[in-house]
């Protein structure tokens, strides 16, 4: 790797994007939001009529794909898809292409290429465990299911989109256990991995918690 890669991985509504974004900006490194590229490639799929468990075809898909971030926007074949791809749907068509081998096997290789000096904070489900395990500080943020589907409700709230906290909760569960166990890469933290329960946190306390793991360990 050409520059140091810290990993945040866990489950949905656990903090780990906005965590990911207020390090990268405290170290004054770059970002990776890897999930956003497994939203491109189901919105794509479902755009371009791929079945969402056609491995084959969404791994080439997921191949040929151009998608680009410029600061919080996600181009998606120079298409600005960053408000599309954080709707409910966007989010359950990625959790099952991301469950298609040859979809991970090909954004493996994207998400490689994407480490640049100084550093990469980059968060996922298997960002520690599969993609970077030779990251030198792993975190993994987790939190009970009701505080991560207030979160996730609060998340939408605030981006003037339309929830459901009933709906969310049972949307997040169904996506956390395709997640956990699926075969390719699951949802798990790594052995090395630092674990953070930030069910009773805010999101200072969660970054309190990280910067000292980054003292011991980086
Ligand atoms: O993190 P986010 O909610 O945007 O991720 C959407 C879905 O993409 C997750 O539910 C998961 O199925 C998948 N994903 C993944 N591996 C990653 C990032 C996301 O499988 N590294």
């Amino acid at each position: 790797l050409p520059a140091p890669v810290i990993t945040v991985d866990g489950p949905s509504g656990t903090g780990k994007g906005t965590i990911a974004g207020r390090l990268a900006a405290l170290l004054g490194w770059h970002v990776l939001d890897t999930g956003a590229l497994y939203r491109c490639v189901g919105l794509a799929a479902v755009q371009r009529g791929v079945a969402l468990d056609d491995d084959a075809a969404l791994g080439n898909l997921a191949q040929a794909l151009s998608i680009r971030f410029d600061g919080e926007r996600v181009l998606l074949e120079g298409v600005d898809v960053s408000t599309e791809i954080r709707t409910a749907s966007a989010g359950e068509y990625a959790s099952r292409v991301a469950a298609q081998p040859a979809v991970r096997r090909s954004l493996w290789r994207l998400q490689r290429d994407a480490v640049r000096p100084p550093g990469l904070v980059a968060d996922g489900r298997d960002m520690g465990t599969v993609v970077f395990p030779e990251a030198p500080l792993k975190l993994y943020l987790d939190a009970s299911p009701q505080v991560r589907a207030d979160r996730r409700y609060k998340q939408l709230k605030d981006k003037g989109m339309d929830a459901n906290l009933s709906d969310l909760a049972r949307d997040l569960a169904e996506r956390d256990r395709r997640d956990r166990e699926r075969a390719a890469s699951p949802l798990r933290p790594a052995d090395d991995a630092v674990v953070i329960d930030t069910s009773g946190l805010g999101i200072n306390a969660v970054l309190a918690r990280v910067t000292d793991a980054v003292r011991d360990r980086l």
